[in-house]
């Protein structure tokens, strides 16, 4: 997508041939810096300190940092300890681990002068799917906000943190059948949930689709119920860091309340997700799914810009008071209209994945 009329991916191999580069979302909405990463180590620290996220991102970001841990030592030891660093750097997005399993795969039986090229082959190529893939789902899901158009000659569509291409390497997941539908004309406004605590809405959605020209309103995350009450919201579409085989979802913090808003007033509800998001081994999200506990220092305090245009973080809640933050929380299938995959919109049920993956039902 485009920052300032030039198109940019949000990772990409730098000049050297070697490292990486990717867009410094710490920094946003109020500068857009890019940052090197030169080792897997800083890959890592790139991933738990959130200059790079969304599930997407994390797995293209994992794999490079596995490239350039082979090229300081291509042994299976190296493979096996960075391998090891990088998975844990953050554990509900199920991306990481498929990314990571992607490399190892390609590189294991390569003797170990071939293994950095090869590794750097497969990243490529991954980040290329990505693009391709979220393309893919844009398309099936413009299908839907047509349909909607078709109705009311305008829509409203409900999102919750960022699942726009700044989560992934390009287009997004659930912004990508936005951005068509816009850029088809179709009038649609969306409804950015700020997304405390780390306000993933307010800063990067909100970013992103005002670059891009969306027509959109912050809102607080308390506010969505409020509106689909009103008939002011057609549909939700959010993404996913994982779904399980049975079609359960964890998004962000939040995701759910929303999910159960949308069904106490039949808003339709879907989630936007690469099949690489599926993770097939597992059928209750609610009891399987690792949800990532993040600092309490999220909740307590807030970073902002002062009118002077210092970028600072102030102290928010009754000082010394503990906090709680899980970062994701799992809706259940049963509250989902439907999952946007690049292969079509699926039924969020084990049958109705295996209609569009048939090839899992071994
Ligand atoms: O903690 P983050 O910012 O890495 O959260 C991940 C996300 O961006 C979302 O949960 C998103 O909705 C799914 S990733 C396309």
């Amino acid at each position: 997508m485009k920052i300032h009329g030039r198109h940019y991916r949000t990772i990409w191999v730098a000049a050297d041939g070697w490292s990486v580069e990717v867009i410094d979302q710490t920094k946003l909405p109020f500068a857009f810096e890019t940052k090197r990463l030169a080792s897997a180590e800083e890959a890592a620290e790139a991933i738990k300190s959130m200059v790079v996220r969304g599930a997407p991102l994390i797995g293209a970001t994992g794999a490079y940092g596995l490239c350039m841990a082979l090229r300081v030592d291509a042994s299976d030891e190296a493979l096996e300890r960075a391998y090891e660093m990088l998975v844990k750097t953050r554990p509900t997005a199920i991306n990481l681990k498929w990314a990571l399993d992607e490399m190892v795969a390609a590189v294991r039986n390569q003797p170990k002068d071939r293994r950095v090229a090869a590794a750097y082959a497969r990243a490529a190529k991954l980040c290329d799917d990505d693009v391709a893939t979220n393309e893919a789902i844009g398309r099936h899901g413009l299908t839907l906000i047509e349909a909607v158009a078709a109705k009311k000659g305008h829509v409203n569509v409900l999102t919750h943190c960022n699942a726009g291409w700044l989560a992934c390497v390009d287009w997004g997941t659930a912004l990508a059948p936005i951005y068509m539908a816009h850029d088809k004309g179709i009038p649609i406004h969306v409804w950015v949930d700020e997304t405390r605590p780390r306000n993933q809405g307010g800063s990067l959605t909100a970013y992103e689709l005002g670059a891009h020209g969306v027509k959109h309103a912050i809102i607080a995350d308390n506010a969505g119920g409020h509106y689909m009450q009103h008939g002011e919201v057609d549909l939700c579409i959010v993404g996913t860091d994982r779904t399980t085989a049975s079609g359960d979802v964890a998004n962000k913090i939040g995701t759910y309340l929303k999910a159960l808003a949308a069904h106490d007033n039949r808003v339709p509800f879907y989630v936007a997700l690469p099949s690489s998001t599926i993770d097939w081994t597992i059928a209750d999200g609610v009891n399987e799914i690792e949800i990532e506990e993040r600092s309490g220092r999220e909740i307590t305090h807030v970073q902002g810009r002062t009118p002077k245009g210092e970028v600072m973080t102030v102290e928010l809640t009754a000082p010394g008071s503990p906090a709680r933050n899980p970062a994701f929380d799992v809706t259940p299938a049963r509250l989902v209209t439907g999952l946007i995959t690049e292969r079509g919109v699926a039924a969020a049920s084990r049958e109705g994945l295996l209609k569009l993956f048939p090839e899992r039902r071994s």
